[in-house]
């Protein structure tokens, strides 16, 4: 069986930098794995270049099985490879609403031009999608918030309209990148059900990036340690967690909690 995701020897400078340094990692279908690491030791660098957004200078990304093209990020979320970014990208002055059936209307061909028509098709498309993406917003448990401008909407709330936006894509891999920096701790607590339960769809297989342990270890049975570009551990929460060199890398720093 392919896996959902295998990344081999990947490589990504940036100048002088080198934020990952040949990595390899996978993620097997149905598999929520969790990536965790100091700052700057490319977590995000890493979604980045799986996603498509970035492109990468050595190595391979694989996604069931076919490769992915650097800087094709269209091409990548038409392929079910969804994610939410670490700082949000909601359009703020569209409503909640709106922001999920945009992600609707990009991968499902309903352009611009068929909206200036009104053509009925398009009509019961509109309603059919309106339909989905206020049951994606109950799912993640914000559809009392459908119709108000994403930008008012509490820093929480507007992460997890970001996760309901990602699934609109219906997406076979979900890379998540810190879904909970920002929340307090009710909110995280309930992100992390949420979390889980996606997990609990075998066809759906996930790629979260983390510090948080508590929420690491609730939604990850596997976790991925990356250090200065490179892996450095992999394992089940407890096992990284006791694991000398994840220890090191987080000596002095605040970020494992
Ligand atoms: N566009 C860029 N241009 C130059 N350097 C970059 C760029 N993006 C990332 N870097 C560098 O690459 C390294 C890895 O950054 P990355 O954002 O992937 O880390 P991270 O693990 O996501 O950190 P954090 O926990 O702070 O989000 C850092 O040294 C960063 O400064
Ligand atoms: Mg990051």
């Amino acid at each position: 069986m392919t896996a959902a995701l295998t990344i081999e020897g990947l490589v990504r400078r940036f100048g002088g930098v080198t934020a990952l340094a040949g990595v390899d990692l996978t993620v097997e279908r149905g598999q929520t794995r969790a990536l965790i690491g100091p700052n700057g030791s490319g977590k995000s660098t890493l979604i980045n270049c799986v996603s498509a957004v970035d492109r990468w200078d050595e190595g391979s990304i694989t996604v069931d099985g076919r490769p992915v093209q650097g800087r094709n990020s269209a091409a990548a979320a038409r392929r079910g490879i969804a994610r939410t970014f670490q700082t949000l990208r909601l359009f703020d002055d569209m409503t909640v609403i709106e922001n999920v059936m945009v992600a609707m209307h990009h991968t499902r061909g309903y352009g611009v031009l068929s909206a200036v028509a009104l053509m009925p098709r398009y009509r019961r498309a509109e309603a059919r999608m309106r339909g989905e993406a206020m049951a994606l917003l109950r799912r993640v448990g914000v559809a009392e918030d459908a119709d108000r401008e994403a930008g008012t909407l509490p820093y929480g709330h507007r992460r997890l309209v970001e996760i309901a936006r990602a699934l609109a894509l219906q997406p076979s891999l979900l890379l998540l990148d810190e879904p909970a920096a920002g929340m307090n701790d009710s909110e995280t607590k309930r992100l992390a059900e949420l979390v889980s339960s996606l997990g609990d769809d075998t066809d759906l297989s996930i790629l979260v990036v983390e510090h948080n342990m508590e929420f690491v270890a609730s939604v990850a049975a596997q976790v991925t340690v990356l250090d200065n570009g490179r892996i450095i551990a992999e394992g089940t929460p407890a096992e990284v967690r006791e694991h000398p060199d994840v220890l090191r890398a987080y000596l002095g720093s605040e970020e494992i909690v």
